[in-house]
């Protein structure tokens, strides 16, 4: 299992630099996610998480938001088949109630053609607050760490975010606990196959320790604990 999760960052900053409105930047950060999409099975990727609307991104013009969702509903709309044909299993986290109608709608049909597939899990979180996620679970029950676990998604193996900003914006905050972080300047609507190839190979360069020593070293004797 390979599970990486992206927060897109930089559309509006990809069209202002072009004289375009946000929501162009927006369109074209559509494309690039099914770019990535392309290039994950390739890479070895089973679970792919993007950050496409966090809940606080409700404070924006109502205009752009209702112009994100209208993409939302595009973008699930057009990869459906897609999706089918390449093995994706599509599905959302974050909160559902406030979403528009619509989005809902394609949101639950995606999700419906093609609960049975696996070859790679694609998670949109939508609406989403990491913070919400981990209270939710809570009120749900949780209250032991392998509670959190089954409420929550899979462990994150690689954060990338992109367009120069290196913070978390509530994004999985549990499930990033032992996560390598890959940051680029690139901004959302130029990110590639190539990019994504370019994190991946660096993520298996590092040597994950999760709290313990490397191993030449565990094995040495002469050395006093
Ligand atoms: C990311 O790009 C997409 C969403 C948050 C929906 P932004 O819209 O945040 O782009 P910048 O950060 O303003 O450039
Ligand atoms: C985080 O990006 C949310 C998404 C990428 C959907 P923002 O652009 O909203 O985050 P901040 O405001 O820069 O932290
Ligand atoms: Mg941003």
């Amino acid at each position: 299992m390979l599970h990486v999760a992206i927060i897109m960052d930089g559309n509006g900053r990809w069209a202002r630099d072009r004289g375009l409105p946000r929501l162009a930047g927006h369109r074209e950060g559509a494309r690039a996610v099914r770019r990535v999409l392309e290039a994950a099975p390739g890479l070895g990727i089973t679970d792919l998480t993007v950050y496409a609307f966090s809940s606080d991104n409700w404070k924006r013009p109502p205009a752009e938001v209702s112009g994100l969702m209208r993409l939302l509903r595009q973008f699930l709309d057009g990869e459906a088949d897609r999706c089918i044909a390449n093995g994706v299993r599509v599905s959302a986290i974050g909160r559902r109630d406030r979403l528009p109608g619509f989005a809902l709608e394609s949101l639950e049909r995606a999700e419906r053609l093609t609960r049975g597939l696996s070859r790679v899990h694609l998670r949109i979180a939508l609406d989403y607050s990491s913070r919400d996620a981990i209270a939710a679970a809570a009120r749900a029950g949780a209250d032991s760490r392998e509670g959190f676990e089954r409420k929550l998604i899979p462990d994150v193996d690689l954060l990338i975010r992109t367009a120069g900003e290196q913070r978390l914006s509530d994004f999985l905050l549990w499930e990033c606990a032992y996560a390598e972080f890959w940051f680029t300047e690139r901004k959302w609507p130029d990110f590639d196959g190539g990019d994504l190839a370019a994190a991946v190979s660096d993520f298996h360069r590092r040597q994950r320790r999760f709290g313990a020593i490397p191993e030449p070293l565990a094995e040495r004797r002469d050395i006093p604990a």
